[in-house]
This record gives C-alpha cells, structure tokens and sequence, in this order.
C-alpha cells in the first residue's frame, strides 16, 4: 500500500546545509570536536571543489543526494586516505592510552582529511594525553574489508551530518535525540558494531493494527460496492495518503504546547510517538547506518489520532497547489481526497471502529486482487512522475538496502502466507459439515455433557443477558451517568471485602481515578466482580490493579470470563500486553488465565509506569493479535473437533490395503523411496537435501577447537574497557539486594571456570551464559546506570568477536 503518488511536504532534512562549522571549541568532548572539525571541514572542501552544489533548498530530496554524493565521494577515496578518516573515530591501541580518535595536528587541523590532505602514518595525535602517530589508531583497522571499511564511513559521515544538525536544530527535545543517535553511532564506529536502538521507547512495530493495515481496511470497508476503476481511484488515494504520512514532518512537542486539539494525555504521548518516529523512520532516512522504519508501518491510530487534523489539512491544500502537476487521468485522486480523508476521519474518532481492530481482516479475495491491481498498475516511479515533488520510495537509493523496503517485503511475505491454505477450502467445509451434523444429531443424547468448560456456561449466561460486562470510568471532562456511579460504588465495595489488604481509601481513589477503567460483571443489575486496569497506550500494557469476583459467585467461571473480556478488550485497543502484581493466593488464578512470572517485557518499558506493590508478585500475560479470547475455548474445541474429522476422513481414503512389494525377492538391491506404492496418496513428499550451511555450526566444530576459540572470546571481552563490572561475581556485600531479584547470577571469571572444565560443548551454552551477564545486568540496573551502558557495549562487541570466528548465525 506504501509508495503511491508522491506528494511530500519540504522537510527539514538531517544534514541540513554544511554551510556552518558549528561553534567546535564550545565542544568538551573530543569525538565532538572530531565530529565538528571533520564535518566542517568536508562543508568548506564542498564549496570550494564544487562537487556539490551548496544547499538551495532545504529538501528532503536534495539532502539525500548531497548525502549520497559525499559518501561515495569517501568510498573512492584512496585507502590511506579512508583509513586517516576512520583514525578520527578509533581508539588509540597504544597500550594503557585512552584516546578514542586520532587529532590532526595544530599546524594541520584546517585541512581536509576528504581533499588533498592525507597524513602520514607517523604524524602524531595532538591530543595531549596521546601524542601517539596516527599509525597506533589504525593498526587493528588495515585487516578489515573494503566493504567493512565503507559501512563504518558511512556511519561516520551519518554522525557527522548529525552532528551538524544538532548544532543547528532550536527545539531542545530534537537535539537531545539527536545528541542521543550522535552518541550511539560514535560508540558503534569505536567497537565497530551495528547500530542498535534499546532502552524505553520499545521496538517497532509500537501498535497493531499499522496504519497501512487500517488504511487498506477502511477501503475495503467503504468502498468494496464501488465500480472497480472507482475502487481502484479510492486505492490510489489511500496509497497517495500513507506515502504523504511516510514522508510528513512531524512538529516537535515544543511547537504543539498550547495546541486545543491535543489533551494533557495527547501531548505526553505524542511526545512519546515522536522521539519514536525520530529515532525510527525521519533520522534513519538519512542516516542509513540506523536502520529505518516506514512510519505508516510501525504507527498506529494513537500517532495519527494526534497528528490528522493538520496533516489534513496541508495534505488538502498540498493536493489544490499540485493539481496542476497531475496528469488528467489521476486527476480524481486530487478530488476525491477530501472525501477519503473525512472518512478517515470518521473512522479515527470512533471507538468501535473496525478498521482499527486488530482481528478485523477483509476477505482474501479482496486483499489478493488488491495486491495484483497494485502490480499492475503503474509503480510508483510513474506515479511520482505525474508531478510530485520528490519520487517515493527513493528515500535511500544508493547505500546498501533500504530498510524500509525489508519492512515492506517482511509485511508483504506475511500477508502472502496469511493467504495461503494449506488444504482445499472443500475439504474443510467438508469436515466442519459433518461435524456441526454430528452436533445436532447428538444433542438429544447429551443431557449433562461432562466435558463443558465452566466459561461455556459463563457464555451461555451472558447470552441470556443473565450476566453483562461493561467497562466503565469516572471522568472530569464528560457527565457521568448515575448508573455508572452506582456500579462503580458497587465495584469499590467488592474490591474492598475481596482485598482486605488494600486500605479502602486506595481501592476508592482509584476506582474513581479517570485514567483508571473498571470492567465490571453486572448481575441482575449489581456488580458481583470485576478487573479495575489502567492502560497505558504508549507503553503497550495495560496494568491490572484489582480483581476480585464476590464470594458467593466464585470459582464458577466468572474471574475467567472477565480476563477474557479484558484481553479482547485491550487487543482492540492495540495491547498486546497484561501486567500485575499478584497476591500470593491468586498467583494460581493468573498462571490459569496465561500469566507467567517470567517477564517477557523489557524493564524500562513498565518501570516507573505501573505500581508496585511489596510482596506481591509481578506477573505478565503476552496477548495475541488475532486470537479473541473470550472465543477461544469454544474455537480450539470445534478446531480440534474439526482436525479429528479431518483425520478421519483422511484415514479412510488412505485405509487401501496394498499387496506389498515383491522387488526385493526378486533381486533388486534397493527401490527409491517414492516408487513404493501409496506413499504419495498419503501425503509423503521427497524431502530437499538438507543445506550444509544451515546446519547447527557446533556440529560441524570439534570441541577442542571450539574451546580454543571460546577462550580467545572471553579473553578479548575480559580485555574490554566495558567489561570492569561483569569480571567477577556480584556479592551480596556489595549489593545486598542482588540476589533477591537475580536468580541466575553470571560473570566473565565464572564462565572462565566453566570453559577449564569443558562445560562448554556447544556454541549455544557459551552463548547462553554470556547472554545471561547482559540480560541480568539489564534487569537489575536502569537504562541510565554506567551498568546498563556497558552491558549494551559489551554485548556488541561480544557479538563482534563471535562472528569474526563464524560462530555467530547472523
Ligand atoms: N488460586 C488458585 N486457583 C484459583 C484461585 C486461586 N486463588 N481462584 C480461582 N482459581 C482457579 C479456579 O479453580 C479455576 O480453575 P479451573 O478452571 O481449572 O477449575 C480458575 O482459577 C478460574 O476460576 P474462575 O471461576 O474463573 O475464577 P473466579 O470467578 O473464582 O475468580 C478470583 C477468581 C478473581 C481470583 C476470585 O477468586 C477472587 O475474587 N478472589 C479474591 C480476591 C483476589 O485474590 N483477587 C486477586 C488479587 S491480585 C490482584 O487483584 C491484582
């Protein structure tokens, strides 16, 4: 659905002009001033060699090309010439010395290192505390490839591009994030690793359904009736729409205070969504060392919910001002628009929308023949042509893959084998038939069927309407009706006979809280149970603070059937996770509905957000997509059912009794395997040759060898300057509190025992073990500790070192 006709707003483009050398000396740290002096100086080598041409305007487009130019400008540089560059950025290997770049000396620290100038091997570090030549900061760099060489450049010039930018960009929340990549890509280029992005803004995709999935919703949801070159206009206009959101520039937090469309909540989690998008989708398009995301791919409606009112509006008035540009037969695209974007609209606003539920999905028919139209109509190339202002899709022509695009064929791949049926659709319906035949005509034997699962008759309650659930909240800003109030008292007394614990005052504040919601299960017009939750859209959970069902209705099926409703509910909301903190009695109760104790989110992304409760247990239930849960018993049952009708069925077509072979008596030595009679009838297929590559590598690896390299590993991450907290164990005079929450402890001096007495037979239990240091270092300390920071670099370097020996996967 991405990459329809481009029309794009002039965006403000990372590198900017290079015009400005940025104040270098106000700079404390060095890589700063590497940064600083080396992007300046490239800025006025630009100008005056005229290779490219100074910044007219500041687009998108522009700012790619001039990108591009000077990275393959470096790339052809020669290779002394490369590797001074790359001096810049590398540690000084000079036993004991510290310095992380090579300083042009005084006499030479305005000229070019990506012109004429090319140092020698013996100049010497004008860093006072080096004094080392040039040649000791490039020594571990003469081994490495060509096309190595180049990524790591490349990433330099990104950091420079970013460096300058920072210097230029007003809004402080933008500099930050940018300081932020600056740093990361300067730690990457040091321990020449890939760029990877942790810590608390979580991983794309941040909410489901994507927009683009929601967008290809809604025009199957009101335009499906339409004439196919109508439904094939309203297709382009919804292409025309993700490509313009791909490419918008979002304003920063700062520039939206005191906007009335955005709420206090709005604007927290719009400033959520773009450091998000900076991070993700606008930097990485600049910067390809940072892999890149398409906004309409990893965001959802939260994001454009926040956004969509004046996005429209430029996109409306962007649509007037190009319309000339259009060729007629695309014309229509300009004038249906506004139509398109009002249903959106309708749609964003609605609660109950389907196009934003994740489970909603158009017929195959539709999303298949959509995909074939998009094949053959015109590829966006065309379509840019028709007089936009930059093609789509070229954000990242010419260095490496386009992330985006391995986003777009990853989603494209799942929605291909989404499709696909591994069984003929008859066969299927064959077996349902026979099975809901079987039903009926069984039903008056079964008086008391003892296999009925107590949420079946939970179900068959609310069908009657004997039960209802309804979720509902105090508010400040709306009325609340007198029926909700009287629940919500209703549920707060539950609460409190049900919790004892909890002092009254708690459960009251925050049944009543506004950011707070409570499912409650209504009988004869009272609460007998409920789940009071707070969800929290940006982080992707929702946190369970009570739970309780009154004493006379439990353990009837009621608590299981309210944790239904609630994941249906938050699955509709885009959560894909439950968090709480359990009392010890009700640990059993949560491990039934699919709770585990084994956290499967990161720490950063619930810490500080849900609260937490001494000697209670924090417990995480991972919800998925497309299963509705309040369904889910019933369906497995009819699935199984189903398969074992399938099974069945099956049976009797292959029951044929065969007269076995008779070739061997008569002298053949051997038959091959698929002439043997019946062995396709029952499925058998010729299986492929096992891929040597693919094959587990310690099987290809005698230990002893392994040992050996194991041991230069550890050896090498030993040496690390990140490795100081891991070398030896944690103990509890140290951190008292250490083992209370770290239950597998590791460190480096372990794992050296480890590997002495031949612990380590395989890659996996070397791996495992150094994977564990990190991970427990991560749980324990925060993302802002010096801890967390070296575990992230040591990690990267771990993997580094693992993959030079091939003992790595990817
Ligand atoms: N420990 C172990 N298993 C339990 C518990 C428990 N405390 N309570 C219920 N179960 C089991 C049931 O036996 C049943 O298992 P089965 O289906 O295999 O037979 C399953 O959990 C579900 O039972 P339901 O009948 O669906 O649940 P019920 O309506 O009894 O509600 C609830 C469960 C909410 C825990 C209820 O028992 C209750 O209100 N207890 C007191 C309050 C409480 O402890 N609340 C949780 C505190 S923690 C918190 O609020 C975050």
């Amino acid at each position: 659905m991405s990459g329809g006709p481009a029309i794009t707003l002039k965006s403000q483009p990372i590198d900017g002009n290079n015009g400005n050398s940025g104040n270098a000396a106000a700079q404390q740290q060095q890589t700063a001033n590497n940064a600083a002096a080396a992007a300046s100086s490239s800025s006025s080598s630009q100008a005056s060699s005229g290779t490219v041409p100074p910044a007219q305007e500041g687009t998108r487009q522009s700012s790619l090309q001039r990108i591009q130019l000077r990275k393959q400008k470096v790339f052809n540089l020669p290779e002394a010439q490369k590797l001074a560059k790359l001096s810049m950025y590398s540690a000084c290997q000079f036993e004991g010395c510290r310095c992380t770049g090579w300083k042009t000396p005084q006499e030479n620290r305005h000229r070019d290192v990506e012109s004429s100038y090319c140092p020698e091997p013996t100049e010497e570090c004008r860093n006072a505390s080096c004094r080392h030549p040039l040649r000791s900061h490039i020594s571990h760099l003469t081994e490495i490839s060509r096309s190595s060489m180049d990524e790591l450049l490349g990433a330099i010039i990104d950091m420079e591009n970013l460096f300058m930018s920072m210097q230029r960009v007003e809004d402080e929340d933008t500099k930050k994030v940018y300081l932020y990549l600056f740093r990361l890509l300067r730690q990457c280029v040091l321990t020449r690793q890939q760029a990877v992005i942790r810590g608390p803004l979580g991983d794309p995709p941040f909410e489901s359904p994507c927009i683009t999935k929601a967008v290809l919703s809604l025009v199957f949801y009101k335009y499906s009736h339409l004439n196919p070159t109508e439904l094939q206009t309203m297709t382009e206009v919804a292409k025309t729409f993700l490509n313009f959101l791909n490419h918008y520039n979002f304003e920063s937090p700062s520039a939206r205070r005191g906007d009335p469309t955005l709420t206090h909540e709005d604007a927290s989690t719009y400033k959520i969504n773009y450091t998000r998008w900076l991070v993700f989708c606008h930097v990485p398009a600049f910067c390809n060392s940072l892999r890149q995301f398409e906004t309409s791919l990893v965001f959802g409606r939260t994001l454009l919910r926040t956004v969509f009112q004046y996005m429209s509006q430029q996109l409306k008035k962007k649509c007037i001002s190009e319309r000339d540009r259009f060729p007629e037969d695309k014309r229509s695209i300009i004038t249906q628009m506004p139509k398109f974007l009002e249903a959106l609209r309708a749609e964003l606003l609605k609660d109950d929308s389907p196009i934003w539920d994740s489970t909603y999905r158009p017929p195959n028919s539709f999303v298949v023949q959509q995909r074939k139209r998009h094949q053959e109509v015109a590829p966006p190339a065309t379509i840019a042509s028709a007089g936009a202002a930059a093609p789509s899709g070229s954000k990242r022509s010419s260095v490496g893959e386009p992330a985006h695009k391995r986003v777009k064929k990853e989603v494209a791949e799942r929605v291909t084998s989404e499709n696909q049926d591994d069984l003929p659709i008859e066969v299927v319906m064959r077996a349902m038939k026979s099975v809901a035949e079987s039903k009926t005509s069984n039903k008056s034997e079964i008086l008391f069927p003892i296999n009925v699962s107590r949420d079946e008759n939970v179900k068959a309650e609310e069908q009657k309407r004997a039960i209802e659930f309804h979720v509902v909240g105090n508010s400040l800003t709306k009325p609340v009706d007198k029926q909700t109030i009287l629940w919500l008292l209703g549920l707060q007394l539950v609460f409190a006979y049900q919790l004892p614990e909890m002092p009254r005052e708690y459960i009251s504040q925050l049944v009543f809280d506004t950011k707070h919601k409570t499912l409650a299960l209504i009988k004869e017009n009272q609460p007998i149970g409920g789940i009071c939750f707070r969800p929290f859209p940006t982080q992707g959970f929702t946190e369970i603070v009570f739970c309780a069902v009154t004493m006379a209705e439990q353990v009837k099926g009621y608590g299981t059937h309210l944790m239904n409703h609630l994941k249906d509910y938050s699955i509709q909301r885009g959560i894909k996770h439950l968090l709480t903190f359990a009392d010890c009695d009700a640990i059993g109760y949560f491990k039934k509905q699919g709770f585990s104790k084994d956290i499967k989110l990161a720490r950063p992304v619930y810490a500080g957000y849900i609260k937490e409760y001494d000697s209670a247990t924090l417990m995480h239930c991972e919800l998925h997509p497309s299963i509705v849960n309040t369904q889910f018993i019933a369906v497995i049952r009819n699935q199984s059912e189903i398969l074992k009708e399938l099974i069945a069925q099956r049976h009797n077509e292959v029951q044929k009794v065969r007269t076995g072979l008779t070739c061997f008596k008569e002298g053949l030595p051997s038959i091959p395997v698929e002439s043997i009679p019946g062995l396709r009838e029952i499925g058998w297929k010729p299986q492929m040759r096992p891929v040597r590559a693919s094959r587990p590598l310690e099987e290809s690896t005698d230990p002893e060898k392994l040992a050996t390299q194991f041991a230069s590993v550890l050896q090498s991450v030993r040496q690390h300057t990140a490795a100081w907290p891991f070398l030896r164990p944690v103990t509890a005079a140290e951190v008292p509190d250490y083992y209370d929450h770290i239950k597998y402890p590791m460190d480096l001096k372990t794992m050296g025992e480890r590997l002495k007495k031949g612990y380590y037979q395989t890659r996996r239990l070397f791996m495992a073990d150094m994977a564990r240091i990190f991970s427990n270092c991560r749980f324990y300390n925060s993302p802002e500790t010096e801890y967390y920071r070296c575990a992230n670099s040591l990690e990267r370097y771990f993997q580094t070192k693992m993959r030079e020996l091939g003992l790595w996967d990817k």
